[in-house]
Protein backbone atom coordinates (compact mmCIF):
# COMPACT_ATOMS: atom_id res chain seq x y z
CA UNK A 1 0.00 0.00 0.00
CA UNK A 2 0.91 3.64 -0.38
CA UNK A 3 1.25 5.11 2.66
CA UNK A 4 1.35 9.54 3.55
CA UNK A 5 2.73 10.51 6.67
CA UNK A 6 1.63 14.25 7.96
CA UNK A 7 4.63 15.83 9.74
CA UNK A 8 8.42 16.72 9.82
CA UNK A 9 9.82 16.39 13.41
CA UNK A 10 11.30 13.18 15.27
CA UNK A 11 7.95 11.60 16.18
CA UNK A 12 7.26 11.23 12.46
CA UNK A 13 10.72 10.15 11.76
CA UNK A 14 10.10 7.35 14.18
CA UNK A 15 6.48 6.80 12.16
CA UNK A 16 7.94 6.09 9.42
CA UNK A 17 10.83 4.00 10.54
CA UNK A 18 8.17 1.84 11.85
CA UNK A 19 6.27 1.59 9.11
CA UNK A 20 8.96 0.88 6.95
CA UNK A 21 8.98 -2.81 8.86
CA UNK A 22 5.72 -3.56 7.43
CA UNK A 23 5.64 -5.70 4.40
CA UNK A 24 2.03 -4.31 4.29
CA UNK A 25 3.69 -0.79 3.08
CA UNK A 26 5.13 -0.26 -1.14
CA UNK A 27 5.71 3.09 -0.93
CA UNK A 28 5.85 5.44 1.78
CA UNK A 29 5.73 10.00 1.48
CA UNK A 30 5.76 12.48 4.03
CA UNK A 31 4.69 16.05 3.81
CA UNK A 32 6.74 17.73 4.68
CA UNK A 33 9.13 15.52 5.77
CA UNK A 34 13.01 16.44 7.20
CA UNK A 35 16.17 14.97 5.60
CA UNK A 36 16.62 11.61 7.62
CA UNK A 37 12.91 10.61 7.01
CA UNK A 38 14.33 10.52 3.63
CA UNK A 39 15.70 7.26 4.11
CA UNK A 40 12.46 5.63 4.54
CA UNK A 41 9.71 8.22 2.75
CA UNK A 42 9.96 10.45 -0.76
CA UNK A 43 9.05 13.59 0.73
CA UNK A 44 7.17 16.61 -0.63
CA UNK A 45 7.59 20.18 0.03
CA UNK A 46 4.08 20.66 1.05
CA UNK A 47 3.03 21.89 4.45
CA UNK A 48 1.35 20.36 7.66
CA UNK A 49 -1.27 22.79 7.20
CA UNK A 50 -1.87 23.37 3.74
CA UNK A 51 -4.97 21.10 3.17
CA UNK A 52 -5.92 21.39 -0.14
CA UNK A 53 -2.66 20.88 -1.45
CA UNK A 54 -2.24 17.52 1.01
CA UNK A 55 -5.45 16.35 -0.26
CA UNK A 56 -5.35 16.82 -4.28
CA UNK A 57 -1.36 14.96 -3.08
CA UNK A 58 -3.22 12.15 -1.85
CA UNK A 59 -5.71 11.67 -4.47
CA UNK A 60 -3.40 12.44 -7.49
CA UNK A 61 -0.66 9.45 -5.87
CA UNK A 62 -3.81 7.08 -5.08
CA UNK A 63 -2.79 7.25 -0.99
CA UNK A 64 -4.12 4.40 0.69
CA UNK A 65 -3.69 5.27 4.44
CA UNK A 66 -2.26 9.12 5.71
CA UNK A 67 -1.06 8.62 9.11
CA UNK A 68 -1.32 12.52 10.39
CA UNK A 69 1.65 13.52 13.51
CA UNK A 70 0.98 16.68 14.22
CA UNK A 71 -1.64 18.32 16.15
CA UNK A 72 -2.24 21.31 14.00
CA UNK A 73 -4.07 19.63 11.01
CA UNK A 74 -5.69 17.16 13.31
CA UNK A 75 -7.25 20.00 15.53
CA UNK A 76 -7.64 21.96 12.56
CA UNK A 77 -9.47 18.94 10.72
CA UNK A 78 -7.26 17.44 8.40
CA UNK A 79 -8.89 14.15 8.91
CA UNK A 80 -12.36 15.08 8.24
CA UNK A 81 -10.79 16.80 4.63
CA UNK A 82 -8.95 13.20 3.80
CA UNK A 83 -12.45 11.53 4.60
CA UNK A 84 -14.37 13.53 2.87
CA UNK A 85 -12.04 12.82 -0.34
CA UNK A 86 -12.16 9.30 -0.05
CA UNK A 87 -8.64 8.37 1.54
CA UNK A 88 -8.48 5.99 4.91
CA UNK A 89 -6.63 8.40 7.47
CA UNK A 90 -5.57 7.88 10.83
CA UNK A 91 -6.15 10.44 13.70
CA UNK A 92 -9.18 11.94 14.91
CA UNK A 93 -11.80 14.05 13.14
CA UNK A 94 -11.78 17.51 14.44
CA UNK A 95 -14.50 16.67 16.55
CA UNK A 96 -12.52 14.46 18.75
CA UNK A 97 -9.02 16.49 17.94
CA UNK A 98 -10.74 18.92 20.39
CA UNK A 99 -9.64 16.50 23.47
CA UNK A 100 -6.12 18.32 22.96
CA UNK A 101 -7.23 21.15 20.85
CA UNK A 102 -9.70 23.13 24.29
CA UNK A 103 -8.42 22.70 27.69
CA UNK A 104 -11.32 24.36 28.59
CA UNK A 105 -12.98 21.13 27.25
CA UNK A 106 -11.33 18.66 27.77
CA UNK A 107 -11.22 20.07 31.68
CA UNK A 108 -15.62 20.00 31.51
CA UNK A 109 -15.23 16.36 29.99
CA UNK A 110 -13.36 15.23 32.72
CA UNK A 111 -15.28 17.01 35.49
CA UNK A 112 -18.73 15.69 33.67
CA UNK A 113 -17.39 12.27 33.63
CA UNK A 114 -15.34 12.19 36.90
CA UNK A 115 -12.15 11.59 35.29
CA UNK A 116 -9.21 12.40 37.92
CA UNK A 117 -8.12 15.74 37.16
CA UNK A 118 -6.48 19.10 39.43
CA UNK A 119 -9.22 21.23 40.35
CA UNK A 120 -9.86 24.23 37.82
CA UNK A 121 -12.13 27.20 37.34
CA UNK A 122 -12.58 28.34 33.27
CA UNK A 123 -12.47 32.46 31.82
CA UNK A 124 -13.49 34.12 29.27
CA UNK A 125 -13.29 37.55 31.02
CA UNK A 126 -9.64 38.52 32.55
CA UNK A 127 -11.41 40.67 35.53
CA UNK A 128 -13.00 37.29 36.81
CA UNK A 129 -9.68 35.61 36.59
CA UNK A 130 -7.95 38.46 38.64
CA UNK A 131 -10.66 38.37 40.90
CA UNK A 132 -10.38 34.86 41.40
CA UNK A 133 -6.61 34.68 42.27
CA UNK A 134 -7.21 37.28 45.27
CA UNK A 135 -8.47 34.41 47.23
CA UNK A 136 -6.74 31.66 45.94
CA UNK A 137 -3.98 29.37 46.68
CA UNK A 138 -0.32 29.47 45.40
CA UNK A 139 1.70 28.12 43.76
CA UNK A 140 -0.97 27.99 40.95
CA UNK A 141 -1.26 27.22 37.30
CA UNK A 142 -2.59 29.29 34.36
CA UNK A 143 -3.66 27.50 30.99
CA UNK A 144 -4.26 29.06 27.53
CA UNK A 145 -7.36 27.12 26.55
CA UNK A 146 -6.12 26.36 22.91
CA UNK A 147 -2.83 25.00 21.43
CA UNK A 148 0.72 27.31 22.66
CA UNK A 149 3.15 24.90 21.31
CA UNK A 150 3.48 23.24 24.55
CA UNK A 151 4.02 27.01 25.88
CA UNK A 152 0.70 28.29 27.04
CA UNK A 153 1.13 27.05 30.47
CA UNK A 154 2.10 29.53 33.47
CA UNK A 155 3.17 27.89 37.20
CA UNK A 156 2.60 30.96 39.02
CA UNK A 157 3.91 31.64 42.93
CA UNK A 158 1.66 34.31 44.04
CA UNK A 159 -0.57 37.21 42.97
CA UNK A 160 1.22 39.49 41.30
CA UNK A 161 2.44 36.42 38.99
CA UNK A 162 -0.65 35.66 38.18
CA UNK A 163 -1.90 39.06 37.44
CA UNK A 164 0.32 39.23 35.14
CA UNK A 165 0.24 35.81 33.28
CA UNK A 166 -3.57 36.45 33.11
CA UNK A 167 -2.32 39.86 31.19
CA UNK A 168 -0.13 37.98 29.74
CA UNK A 169 -2.40 35.26 27.59
CA UNK A 170 -5.67 37.36 27.93
CA UNK A 171 -4.85 41.06 26.80
CA UNK A 172 -1.29 40.81 25.38
CA UNK A 173 -2.19 37.48 23.55
CA UNK A 174 0.95 35.90 24.00
CA UNK A 175 -0.22 32.89 22.61
CA UNK A 176 -2.50 34.41 19.91
CA UNK A 177 -6.54 32.60 20.19
CA UNK A 178 -5.14 30.43 22.40
CA UNK A 179 -5.84 33.09 24.91
CA UNK A 180 -9.25 34.07 23.97
CA UNK A 181 -10.11 31.39 27.18
CA UNK A 182 -8.15 30.39 29.88
CA UNK A 183 -8.10 27.91 32.75
CA UNK A 184 -6.92 28.87 36.14
CA UNK A 185 -6.17 24.80 38.31
CA UNK A 186 -5.24 23.88 40.74
CA UNK A 187 -0.38 23.40 41.25
CA UNK A 188 -0.12 19.46 41.62
CA UNK A 189 3.11 17.57 42.54
CA UNK A 190 4.67 13.95 41.92
CA UNK A 191 6.05 12.20 39.17
CA UNK A 192 5.15 13.05 35.64
CA UNK A 193 4.59 10.10 33.10
CA UNK A 194 3.20 9.92 29.32
CA UNK A 195 1.12 7.07 28.29
CA UNK A 196 0.26 6.53 24.51
CA UNK A 197 -3.01 4.82 23.73
CA UNK A 198 -4.12 3.45 20.38
CA UNK A 199 -8.42 3.99 20.26
CA UNK A 200 -10.53 2.60 17.76
CA UNK A 201 -13.65 4.97 19.12
CA UNK A 202 -14.82 2.30 21.44
CA UNK A 203 -12.05 -0.21 22.44
CA UNK A 204 -8.50 1.08 23.89
CA UNK A 205 -5.34 -0.38 24.50
CA UNK A 206 -2.15 1.41 26.26
CA UNK A 207 1.30 1.33 25.19
CA UNK A 208 4.41 1.17 27.04
CA UNK A 209 4.44 3.90 29.77
CA UNK A 210 7.57 6.99 29.10
CA UNK A 211 8.76 9.80 30.74
CA UNK A 212 9.87 13.18 29.23
CA UNK A 213 12.10 15.85 30.01
CA UNK A 214 10.12 19.18 29.42
CA UNK A 215 12.76 21.73 30.89
CA UNK A 216 15.70 23.20 28.57
CA UNK A 217 18.88 22.52 31.52
CA UNK A 218 19.84 19.89 33.87
CA UNK A 219 18.18 18.96 37.03
CA UNK A 220 14.93 20.39 35.83
CA UNK A 221 16.14 24.06 35.34
CA UNK A 222 15.60 26.44 32.50
CA UNK A 223 13.01 27.18 30.31
CA UNK A 224 10.28 24.71 28.83
CA UNK A 225 11.00 22.80 25.60
CA UNK A 226 9.27 20.64 23.56
CA UNK A 227 11.07 17.93 25.49
CA UNK A 228 14.57 17.42 25.89
CA UNK A 229 14.36 13.30 26.21
CA UNK A 230 12.52 10.68 26.77
CA UNK A 231 12.82 7.02 28.42
CA UNK A 232 10.71 4.17 28.63
CA UNK A 233 9.04 2.17 30.41
CA UNK A 234 8.59 4.12 33.72
CA UNK A 235 9.44 2.40 36.59
CA UNK A 236 6.88 4.50 38.62
CA UNK A 237 3.96 3.31 36.40
CA UNK A 238 4.08 0.58 38.71
CA UNK A 239 0.64 -2.27 38.15
CA UNK A 240 -0.81 -0.30 40.97
CA UNK A 241 -0.78 2.59 38.97
CA UNK A 242 -1.59 0.99 35.50
CA UNK A 243 -4.40 -0.53 36.97
CA UNK A 244 -5.92 2.38 38.84
CA UNK A 245 -5.62 4.55 35.48
CA UNK A 246 -7.32 1.75 33.78
CA UNK A 247 -10.77 1.81 35.64
CA UNK A 248 -10.67 5.14 36.36
CA UNK A 249 -8.75 7.13 33.23
CA UNK A 250 -8.31 5.03 30.24
CA UNK A 251 -11.52 3.37 29.03
CA UNK A 252 -13.48 6.23 30.57
CA UNK A 253 -11.81 8.62 28.58
CA UNK A 254 -12.79 7.00 25.14
CA UNK A 255 -16.36 6.37 26.48
CA UNK A 256 -16.69 9.90 27.38
CA UNK A 257 -16.28 11.04 24.04
CA UNK A 258 -18.49 8.29 22.71
CA UNK A 259 -21.44 9.59 24.69
CA UNK A 260 -20.46 13.36 23.50
CA UNK A 261 -20.86 12.36 19.91
CA UNK A 262 -17.18 12.37 19.56
CA UNK A 263 -15.87 9.08 18.87
CA UNK A 264 -12.37 9.07 19.16
CA UNK A 265 -10.19 7.01 16.63
CA UNK A 266 -6.23 7.40 16.81
CA UNK A 267 -3.47 8.09 19.62
CA UNK A 268 -5.20 9.55 23.07
CA UNK A 269 -1.50 10.41 24.99
CA UNK A 270 -2.95 11.17 28.89
CA UNK A 271 0.04 12.95 30.50
CA UNK A 272 -0.40 11.69 34.15
CA UNK A 273 0.78 13.06 37.60
CA UNK A 274 1.00 10.58 40.36
CA UNK A 275 0.02 12.40 43.43
CA UNK A 276 -0.35 11.65 46.15
CA UNK A 277 -3.77 11.35 45.92
CA UNK A 278 -3.21 8.82 43.29
CA UNK A 279 -2.95 9.57 39.43
CA UNK A 280 -4.61 12.63 37.77
CA UNK A 281 -4.50 13.60 34.32
CA UNK A 282 -2.57 16.89 33.34
CA UNK A 283 -3.51 17.06 29.70
CA UNK A 284 -4.81 15.07 27.26
CA UNK A 285 -2.99 15.29 23.15
CA UNK A 286 -4.71 13.57 20.26
CA UNK A 287 -1.33 12.29 18.68
CA UNK A 288 1.68 10.47 19.46
CA UNK A 289 3.92 12.25 21.91
CA UNK A 290 7.23 14.37 20.58
CA UNK A 291 9.96 12.48 21.93
CA UNK A 292 7.83 9.52 23.56
CA UNK A 293 6.84 8.43 20.30
CA UNK A 294 11.32 7.85 19.52
CA UNK A 295 11.54 5.46 22.69
CA UNK A 296 7.85 3.73 22.52
CA UNK A 297 7.66 2.51 18.78
CA UNK A 298 10.79 1.35 18.74
CA UNK A 299 9.97 -1.11 21.49
CA UNK A 300 6.76 -2.89 19.60
CA UNK A 301 6.35 -5.88 18.52
CA UNK A 302 3.18 -5.27 16.70
CA UNK A 303 3.33 -4.20 12.87
CA UNK A 304 1.99 -0.51 13.24
CA UNK A 305 0.38 -0.67 10.07
CA UNK A 306 -2.16 -3.27 11.19
CA UNK A 307 -2.58 -2.00 14.64
CA UNK A 308 -3.61 1.45 12.58
CA UNK A 309 -5.97 0.21 10.24
CA UNK A 310 -7.47 -2.01 13.48
CA UNK A 311 -8.06 1.74 14.27
CA UNK A 312 -9.56 3.10 11.70
CA UNK A 313 -11.79 -0.33 10.89
CA UNK A 314 -13.01 -0.51 14.54
CA UNK A 315 -11.34 -3.54 15.31
CA UNK A 316 -8.58 -3.17 17.77
CA UNK A 317 -10.74 -5.65 20.99
CA UNK A 318 -8.76 -8.11 18.45
CA UNK A 319 -4.95 -6.83 18.48
CA UNK A 320 -3.05 -7.96 20.64
CA UNK A 321 -0.65 -4.99 21.35
CA UNK A 322 2.97 -6.27 23.10
CA UNK A 323 6.14 -4.48 23.68
CA UNK A 324 9.73 -5.45 24.28
CA UNK A 325 10.69 -6.21 27.39
CA UNK A 326 13.50 -4.00 27.49
CA UNK A 327 14.25 0.14 27.59
CA UNK A 328 15.01 2.77 25.06
CA UNK A 329 16.39 5.95 25.82
CA UNK A 330 16.37 9.27 23.67
CA UNK A 331 18.70 11.95 24.48
CA UNK A 332 17.49 15.32 22.50
CA UNK A 333 20.57 16.76 20.45
CA UNK A 334 19.59 20.56 20.43
CA UNK A 335 21.51 23.91 19.36
CA UNK A 336 22.83 25.91 21.61
CA UNK A 337 20.27 28.42 22.71
CA UNK A 338 17.06 26.70 22.28
CA UNK A 339 14.51 27.15 22.78
CA UNK A 340 14.98 31.27 23.01
CA UNK A 341 17.26 31.73 19.86
CA UNK A 342 19.79 29.37 18.24
CA UNK A 343 22.04 29.48 15.13
CA UNK A 344 20.80 26.96 12.04
CA UNK A 345 22.41 25.57 8.95
CA UNK A 346 26.02 23.26 10.56
CA UNK A 347 26.85 20.97 8.73
CA UNK A 348 26.07 17.36 10.72
CA UNK A 349 28.93 14.37 11.28
CA UNK A 350 28.79 11.07 12.02
CA UNK A 351 25.15 10.24 11.50
CA UNK A 352 26.16 6.96 9.17
CA UNK A 353 27.45 5.18 12.81
CA UNK A 354 23.51 4.87 13.50
CA UNK A 355 23.68 2.48 10.59
CA UNK A 356 26.33 0.00 12.04
CA UNK A 357 24.32 -0.35 15.23
CA UNK A 358 21.18 -2.44 16.25
CA UNK A 359 18.76 -0.91 18.74
CA UNK A 360 20.63 2.74 18.26
CA UNK A 361 18.13 5.27 16.14
CA UNK A 362 19.24 8.72 15.20
CA UNK A 363 15.81 10.52 14.77
CA UNK A 364 15.81 13.84 12.96
CA UNK A 365 13.82 16.18 14.62
CA UNK A 366 15.41 19.47 12.66
CA UNK A 367 17.47 18.43 9.80
CA UNK A 368 18.00 19.68 5.87
CA UNK A 369 19.57 18.69 3.06
CA UNK A 370 22.16 21.63 1.64
CA UNK A 371 24.01 20.68 -1.55
CA UNK A 372 24.28 16.79 -0.46
CA UNK A 373 24.92 17.68 3.14
CA UNK A 374 22.77 16.93 6.36
CA UNK A 375 22.62 20.45 7.85
CA UNK A 376 20.54 21.84 11.66
CA UNK A 377 17.45 23.27 10.66
CA UNK A 378 15.78 23.31 14.07
CA UNK A 379 16.34 24.06 17.97
CA UNK A 380 15.76 20.33 18.62
CA UNK A 381 18.05 19.03 16.24
CA UNK A 382 18.30 15.57 16.56
CA UNK A 383 17.07 12.74 18.99
CA UNK A 384 19.76 9.68 19.54
CA UNK A 385 18.17 6.66 20.66
CA UNK A 386 19.26 3.52 22.42
CA UNK A 387 17.47 0.29 23.44
CA UNK A 388 19.17 -1.77 26.49
CA UNK A 389 18.02 -4.57 28.47
CA UNK A 390 17.16 -1.99 31.40
CA UNK A 391 17.37 1.63 31.28
CA UNK A 392 20.31 2.09 32.80
CA UNK A 393 22.07 0.04 29.62
CA UNK A 394 19.58 2.17 27.55
CA UNK A 395 21.09 5.15 28.82
CA UNK A 396 24.57 4.09 29.20
CA UNK A 397 24.33 3.25 25.38
CA UNK A 398 22.13 6.41 24.04
CA UNK A 399 24.73 8.85 25.45
CA UNK A 400 27.64 6.98 24.17
CA UNK A 401 25.62 7.42 20.85
CA UNK A 402 25.78 10.91 21.42
CA UNK A 403 29.63 11.02 20.68
CA UNK A 404 29.05 9.54 17.77
CA UNK A 405 27.43 12.77 16.30
CA UNK A 406 29.11 16.30 15.74
CA UNK A 407 27.67 19.48 14.87
CA UNK A 408 28.70 23.22 15.79
CA UNK A 409 26.67 24.57 18.76
CA UNK A 410 25.38 21.04 19.71
CA UNK A 411 24.06 20.93 22.84
CA UNK A 412 21.95 18.22 25.37
CA UNK A 413 20.90 17.74 29.11
CA UNK A 414 23.18 15.12 30.55
CA UNK A 415 20.50 13.86 33.42
CA UNK A 416 17.99 12.26 31.08
CA UNK A 417 16.36 9.26 32.77
CA UNK A 418 18.26 10.28 35.49
CA UNK A 419 15.04 9.38 37.56
CA UNK A 420 15.72 6.04 37.44
CA UNK A 421 18.16 6.23 39.96
CA UNK A 422 15.54 6.76 42.39
CA UNK A 423 13.38 4.25 41.57
P1 LIG B 1 0.57 20.71 29.87
O1 LIG B 1 0.86 21.37 28.54
O2 LIG B 1 -0.82 20.90 30.36
O3 LIG B 1 1.06 19.29 29.94
O4 LIG B 1 1.55 21.43 30.89
C1 LIG B 1 2.94 21.47 30.67
C2 LIG B 1 3.67 21.13 31.95
O5 LIG B 1 3.31 22.06 32.99
C3 LIG B 1 3.33 19.76 32.50
O6 LIG B 1 4.07 18.74 31.91
C4 LIG B 1 3.65 19.95 33.97
O7 LIG B 1 5.03 19.81 34.19
C5 LIG B 1 3.25 21.39 34.22
N1 LIG B 1 1.87 21.44 34.74
C6 LIG B 1 0.74 21.55 34.02
N2 LIG B 1 -0.35 21.54 34.83
C7 LIG B 1 0.11 21.44 36.08
C8 LIG B 1 -0.51 21.38 37.36
N3 LIG B 1 -1.84 21.46 37.51
N4 LIG B 1 0.29 21.26 38.44
C9 LIG B 1 1.62 21.21 38.32
N5 LIG B 1 2.27 21.25 37.14
C10 LIG B 1 1.54 21.38 36.03
N1 LIG C 1 6.46 15.38 24.73
C1 LIG C 1 5.25 16.07 24.97
C2 LIG C 1 4.39 16.21 23.80
O1 LIG C 1 4.55 15.57 22.79
O2 LIG C 1 3.45 17.00 23.89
Amino acid sequence: MKVLIVGSGGREHAIAASAAKSSKVEKMYCAPGNAGIEEFAECVPIGAMEFEKLVAFAKEKSIDLCIVGMDDPLVGGLVDEMEAAGIRTFGPRKNAAILEGSKAFSKDLMKKYHIPTAAYENFTDPDAAIAYLETAKFPIVLKADGLALGKGVLICQNFEEAKEGVRTIMLDKKFGTAGNEMIIEEFMTGREVSVLSFVDGKTIKTMTSAQDHKRAGDGDTGLNTGGMGTFSPSPFYTKEVEEFCSEHIYQATVDAMAAEGREFKGVIFFGLMLTEEGPKVLEYNARFGDPEAQVVLPRMKNDLIEVVEACIDGTLDQVDLQFEDNAAVCVVLASEGYPVSYEKGFPIQGLEEFNKHEGYYCFHAGTKLQDGQIVTNGGRVLGVTAKGKDLKEARANAYAATEWVQFENKYMRHDIGKAIDEA
